[in-house]
């Protein structure tokens, strides 16, 4: 596994936001987190990019626990992370913006940004514009960017189609399975969970705080619980096979 979370428990102050949460990720896979609000999905992603300190249980990485190593060098190792709420630089261009992302590392970037601008060719048409004058999906395609040119072994994303309109919803759900086909692992947290199974390889629901099933996301996608809880119980769309992805 490229990535190993440990039954983590993890506390805001007295409050147990994780309560045994185990995870795996292999490499090449997209994994997905679906879950209510307060479920402990964004949680889980800052415990593992470093952003929030486990209370017990680890994290091991490519071979090593990184359990207490800073959030820094977690992005040398290779984890990288487009957060909740985009988190661009708004007075920075789109350019300034990419390269903040490769800001840990040495050297020249050049391949790196010809590929998020192939990815995205709107940031590649926007390259000067200012990251705060850009649209909410254009924002959102700048953070993916962004943690791409770190060159991470996995990418974190959490709830990447949050607020934006079904046409971006769409775009932003294959460029991620393009980000994977081209080598990158995936985990992504969503709330949209049907569109997040369709992609996924394997999922994890979850619960306040703790994994109450993990299966392979196309087995999610027809039981009967989670489309009761999360897919608005309808089986008509998903019955109906709006996967039009040969290819997993
Ligand atoms: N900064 C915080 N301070 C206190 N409690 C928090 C904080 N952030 C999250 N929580 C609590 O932790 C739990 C998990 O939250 P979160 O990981 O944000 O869930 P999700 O991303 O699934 O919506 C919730 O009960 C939430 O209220
Ligand atoms: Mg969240």
């Amino acid at each position: 596994m490229l990535l190993e979370i440990r039954d983590i428990h993890v506390h805001y102050g007295k409050i147990a936001a994780l309560k045994g949460v185990s995870v795996e990720v292999g490499a090449g896979e997209i994994v997905t987190l679906i879950g209510a609000n307060g479920a402990g999905k964004t949680t889980t992603l800052k415990t593992i990019s470093g952003l929030r300190p486990l209370s017990s249980g680890s994290i091991v990485f490519d071979g090593a626990d990184i359990s207490r190593t800073p959030g820094h060098k977690r992005v040398l190792a290779g984890i990288g992370q487009a957060p909740e709420g985009r988190g661009i630089f708004p007075g920075m261009s789109v350019e300034e913006n990419l390269l903040m992302g490769a800001y840990a590392r040495k050297g020249d970037f050049s391949a790196e940004l010809k590929e998020a601008y192939e990815l995205f060719p709107r940031l590649g048409e926007r390259k000067g514009q200012a990251g705060g004058t850009m649209s909410g999906g254009e924002q959102q395609m700048l953070a993916i960017g962004r943690a791409l040119m770190a060159k991470p072994k996995v990418l974190l994303l959490d709830e990447p189609s949050m607020g934006l309109a079904p046409k971006l919803v769409q775009q932003i759900f294959s460029i991620i399975q393009e980000i994977n086909r081209r080598g990158t692992t995936v985990l992504l947290v969503e709330q949209n969970a049907q569109q997040a199974l369709q992609i996924a390889h394997r999922a994890y629901v979850l619960e306040t705080g703790r994994v109450v099933k993990a299966a392979p996301a196309a087995e999610l996608l027809d039981d009967p619980e989670v489309r009761a809880a999360y897919l608005g119980g309808d089986l008509g769309e998903a019955a109906a096979g709006v996967d039009d992805d040969a290819s997993r």
